[in-house]
């Protein structure tokens, strides 16, 4: 658990080979109310990192043993995330490098103050470095909760879709690995990759919304029950409205059915007017289809599916994505595991 609002003062430590710098800054705490840990080299200022917890550290720049940079560089490689976040602040002369301290500043080095320095100089730096120690420790927070509640409602909204079809659960599934292996093939990084995985998932989920004896109907669809079918879209569309960070997603869930011709709908958009995501999702969905049983028909030939796929290049689908569609399957080995994986969603950097 965060301890944002921890009663017992805070401790600053102070890392120096200055006997009369470390008596400074233990007067100071004493007076501001502090904790205080002093360390007469930056050995001993390790240590006493590790083992204290400070909440702010007091780093001297030139040191005997090891320098401040070298300190704070060994805190920035600790395996504690506690003791990587703690704020550091380095004391060093007005004649120090500044190309160098722009490094550290940029590495995550709190701030520089310069030597000699007052009382009320060590002090504000101290507040204040607490100051933003503890908002930064607030966004933290917040971001792993961002983080949560989108795997959440990812999770759910798959979990309600594989409740009402598990046909349709399967499929997206399908399409899901597929398509996480076409949007690589074709180039995306493994985030955008990812995203795609997760709105080829989701791209159905608007079927939610659509009547089940419509949905499963062992049989040729009627001309009014297939514009209920194609309200899923919408449905889709409508219910990621309002989900932080799902942009993207629900760019593919709006846009799978809009053919690359401008014959699709609902918005009847054109080549690179429909999002790429959007096309890729749409040619998967199709191939996986037309390889899957249905409630009214047995599955196609690969051969065939390919055949058909090759024709709808460059009308109902990007012909380049057909290509790579192509490519990936060349070598692409299913997963054996029908059931649901959504592990890949803490690997989704969305926040
Ligand atoms: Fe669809």
């Amino acid at each position: 658990m965060f301890e944002l609002n921890s009663r017992q003062p805070k401790l600053v430590l102070m890392v120096d080979d200055d006997p009369l710098q470390i008596e400074f800054g233990r007067t100071l705490a004493a007076r501001a109310g502090y904790r205080f840990v002093g360390a007469d080299c930056g050995r001993a200022g390790l240590r006493a990192a590790r083992e204290a917890r400070p909440d702010v550290i007091l780093l001297d720049y030139v040191m005997p043993d090891l320098t401040g940079k070298q300190v704070f560089e060994e805190i920035l490689r600790s395996p504690d995330p506690a003791l990587r976040n703690t704020p550091v602040i380095m004391l060093t002369a007005q004649s120090a490098n500044r190309d160098e301290q722009r490094r550290l500043l940029d590495a995550g080095l709190a701030a520089y103050l310069y030597k000699p320095f007052g009382y009320h100089e060590l002090l504000n730096v101290i507040d204040n470095v607490l100051v933003l120690s503890r908002m930064r420790e607030r966004n933290r927070i917040l971001e792993t909760q961002a983080r949560q509640s989108f795997v959440a409602t990812a999770r759910m909204l798959v979990t309600l879709l594989f409740a009402k079809d598990p046909c349709t659960a399967e499929h997206s599934n399908m399409t899901a690995d597929l398509a996480e292996a076409v949007a690589l093939k074709s180039g995306l990084n493994e985030q955008d990759a990812l995203l795609v995985k997760l709105g080829a998932l989701l791209h159905d989920i608007g079927k939610i919304g659509v009547p089940e004896n419509v949905l499963c109907k062992p049989g040729a669809l009627t001309h009014e029950e297939m514009a209920l079918m194609r309200l899923h879209v919408e449905y889709g569309d409508d219910a990621l409205s309002g989900v932080p960070h799902m942009g993207e997603v629900r760019e593919m869930v709006r846009y799978h059915h809009e053919w690359w011709d401008g014959g699709g709908y609902p918005f009847r958009l054109r080549g690179a007017e429909i999002p790429f995501g959007a096309r890729l999702v749409s040619v998967v969905d199709a191939f996986d289809s037309m390889t899957s049983d249905r409630p009214y028909r047995q599955r196609l030939p690969r051969a065939e599916a390919h055949r058909r796929l090759r024709a709808g290049a460059g009308t109902q689908f990007d012909p380049d994505l057909v290509e790579s569609l192509f490519d990936t399957l060349s070598t692409y080995e299913p997963r054996r595991e029908r059931s649901i994986d959504l592990q890949f969603l803490e690997g989704l950097a969305v926040v």
